[in-house]
């Protein structure tokens, strides 16, 4: 093998050539693409299909690189070793097609942003812009230049554990939210060095698990697959997104991987996708398992005919496709085609002008200060404040002496949350590490339980001690990392092990007691928010989750944080959204629960409406809530017409005020109710939000720019379009206040 020195300097400088003429043009690509197609063999045409994991030895990955039967390769990270990898591919392959390395870059590569449901709960689409963008800068020094990120899965379970790894239950929030991560990871230039391509997963439906059991069959029926699973993905497709990838579970039946609907009547043919599909690791080998496939034959044929470009990890395409090919079940042009699209995106990534990595760049780039400060200001920002009695927080300078207790307080490695590859718990500041900095507080640590699952009791005394020689109790509790993610769902959504007896006892001393949660999902915490006296919660933070907690508790910052998702106060009342349609019956009125029901009371179902006799009509905490330390107050929405055509843009104008004593952030969230439809709609639909920062004493007018247009959706006749009639409009600090104004549309 040639030495690495040879090539590194002339390819970086032809790297920075083809970086001066960027905009090299599309027509220029696919002429490359045509002439390499017209040299490749079959054999290396299916190579290019198919995606192994880093594994064997090096040579071993060397040797398929340089017999061009590989096209790209996931999990390895070594800059070293790519380099060398790619090498084999670039100078030693017969036609130098060069890798595409891959990783799953989910919340940050050395420095860990909060997971992506925490991110999404700052409805700050330009920290989130810049974390994906961090996330590229450090992934890309190692030598990945594609990411399996963002997941663009709707989901309305927190059991299912895949929830901390998408933007919640909103389609208009994960859309804004897939966009921005699409932007960060790709930036302006996708050929800069420091960029990657994007990947939308899973597509499509993976979040509606039955049962939020992961892997589970769904049942989206073609109206909700439009209007609330498929837009997250057609934002990401506009954004300009280079790959997606099919789910795993199968929709009334069909594997998302054998959808060609999906994969090619939509993707293609309607949204005009254009960059290249992969399977999700070896869920064309899975339709085995689901009983859509006989054999390892079909699989492939299906995967092909469906639209599958690239395959991870079935060796479905390398073992099968030449001899279906041959029994003409493949045709010669699909083979190419899924090439092409292949190549595209290596083309566009600048791999062929610049395969290499430059490795003088990875020490600086890594845990950079700016890199840090992004992910403190991401952590802050996705602090949601649920309770606060007695504005016990911020803690007042006069607080000298706190008890620190639970599992999460030092809990380095469970706080970066789930998809934690590369991050490093021993560059992660706990709350423990970071309250221990401040000058002239004595903190009294005793955790209580060890982890979040710890049954055991015996040192649940220890920290009520600590706590009695306190002025305040700060409780870290919720979940271990591992409880969250893949493979990872929950029928109890609790708090795990012993710390629900350890709030308890807390509360019993009758010091102020905040807890602080930290976890991957959303927690049915009704009984200890009851016994608390402040609830703060995080999701999983992060690397620099402490000093982000240190200065919300202490009022350094203020909670601005809004949740992303509906928390249910048992799970019996799952799935519970926001937008959800109304029944015949909705709850409303009196609220009558299990126990005010009379003895022996004879049976009617007259006057009674649509919920659970047991936990009443509300969730415990609604959707877009949050809380600040300061207050405010919102005037009713002024609106430009109260009659619209279908071409008119209506400007809601809202007069915002900080009532309160600190300075702060609201984020105003506009909704809208379609009161008749041809099918039954929302009701109400989040449609725009805009984070506004007000000084104590001000007032700023927010003003929302709503085209009609994005009043339609797809009705009973399955096109999309707006369907006139009256419509009701909320601006808004959560999804369940404010008064309604109302509008018609023409
Ligand atoms: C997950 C994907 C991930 C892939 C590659 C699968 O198990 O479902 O989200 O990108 O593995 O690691």
């Amino acid at each position: 093998m040639k030495s690495l020195h040879n090539y590194i300097i002339p390819v970086l400088a032809l790297a920075l050539a083809a970086c001066s003429q960027s905009g090299s043009q599309t027509d220029d690509i696919e002429k490359k693409i045509d002439h390499l197609l017209s040299q490749m063999t079959l054999e290396e045409k299916i190579g290019q299909l198919h995606q192994i994991t880093s594994m064997g030895t090096l040579e071993d990955m060397c040797a398929q690189a340089k017999d061009g039967t590989i096209g790209s390769i996931l999990n390895e990270i070594d800059p070293e070793r790519i380099n060398q990898i790619q090498c084999a591919a670039v100078e030693e392959s017969r036609l130098g097609i060069p890798l595409l390395i891959a990783r799953d870059v989910i919340h940050g590569y050395k420095t860990m942003f909060p997971i992506p449901l925490g991110q999404a709960a700052t409805f700050d689409p330009a920290i989130v812009e810049e974390g994906a963008r961090v996330s590229a800068a450090e992934a890309s020094a190692d030598g990945i230049r594609w990411t399996f990120s963002p997941m663009l899965d709707v989901a309305r379970d927190p059991r299912w554990g895949r929830i901390a790894e998408g933007s919640g239950e909103d389609p208009y929030l994960t859309s804004v939210m897939g966009a921005a991560m699409v932007k960060g990871y790709q930036g302006t230039d996708l050929s800069n060095p420091a960029s990657i391509a994007a990947c939308a997963k899973h597509f499509v439906g993976y979040g509606a698990a039955e049962a939020g059991k992961d892997y589970n069959s769904t049942n989206i029926p073609m109206g909700q697959m439009r209007n609330v699973y498929l837009p997250p993905f057609l934002a990401a497709k506009e954004a300009g997104m280079q790959t997606f990838m099919s789910s795993f579970n199968d929709n009334d039946g069909i594997p998302a991987t054998g959808n060609r609907w999906l994969l090619t009547d939509l993707l293609r043919d309607e949204w005009g996708f254009d960059g290249f599909v992969v399977t999700d690791w070896n869920s064309a080998g899975e339709m085995l398992n689901h009983g859509f496939c006989a054999d390892m034959a079909e699989v492939a044929e299906k995967s092909m005919n469906a639209g599958i470009d690239m395959d991870m990890m079935a060796f479905a395409y390398t073992s099968q496709l030449a001899d279906l090919l041959k029994a003409g079940k493949v045709k010669q042009s699909q083979i190419d085609n899924a090439v092409r699209n292949v190549l595209r995106v290596k083309y566009r990534l600048g791999l062929f002008e610049n395969p290499y990595i430059d490795l003088s760049l990875r020490d600086s780039v890594m845990y950079a200060p700016t890199h840090l400060a992004a992910a403190k200001k991401a952590a802050t920002e996705s602090a949601v404040l649920l309770k606060n009695d007695k504005q016990v927080l911020p803690l007042s300078q006069n607080v000298k002496r706190v008890a620190v207790v639970g599992p999460m307080a030092d809990a380095p490695q469970d706080q970066l949350g789930t998809w934690t590859f590369d991050g490093e718990k021993e560059k992660t500041i706990t709350p423990l590490a970071a309250l221990r900095q401040l000058e002239g507080v004595t903190v009294n640590y005793a955790p209580g339980v060890a982890y979040s699952r710890d049954r055991r009791t015996d040192g649940i005394a220890k920290a009520v001690a600590a706590a009695r020689q306190s002025d305040v109790v700060l409780a870290f509790l919720g979940e271990e990392a591992i409880l969250s993610g893949e493979a990872h769902s929950l029928a109890d959504l609790n708090l795990q092990g012993a710390q629900r007896q350890l709030v308890a006892e807390l509360a019993k001393t009758g010091k102020p007691l905040v807890l602080v949660v930290m976890a991957g999902r959303p927690l049915t915490i009704g009984d200890e928010v009851d016994k608390a006296d402040a609830v703060m919660y995080m999701f999983h933070p992060g690397t620099m989750g402490g000093p982000a907690i240190a200065d919300l508790l202490w009022g350094a910052a203020n909670p601005s944080g809004k949740l992303p998702v509906t928390f249910p106060k048992m799970v019996g009342q799952v799935p519970v959204y926001y937008a959800h349609n109304n029944t015949g019956r909705p709850a409303y009125g009196t609220e009558t629960l299990l126990h005010d029901i009379p003895l022996e009371a004879a049976q009617t179902s007259l006057g009674n409406t649509s919920y659970h006799l047991d936990a009443g009509f509300h969730p415990l905490f609604p959707f877009g809530y949050g809380l600040s330390y300061t207050t405010f107050e919102y005037g009713q929405p002024q609106l430009s017409a109260s009659t619209l055509g279908e071409k008119d843009t209506l400007t809601v104008e809202c007069q915002l005020t900080n009532t309160g004593r600190y300075e702060g952030t609201e984020v105003a969230q506009l909704y809208v109710r379609d009161h008749h439809g041809s099918v039954a709609r929302p009701v109400k639909e989040l449609k725009r939000f805009q984070r506004v920062s007000l000084q104590p004493g001000e007032t700023k007018t927010v003003t929302f720019e709503l085209p009609v247009e994005d009043l339609a959706f797809y009705g009973a006749d399955l096109t999309k379009k707006v369907e006139p009639g009256q419509f009701s409009l909320w601006v808004s600090g959560d999804s369940q206040s404010g008064q309604p104004t109302a509008f018609a549309v023409e």
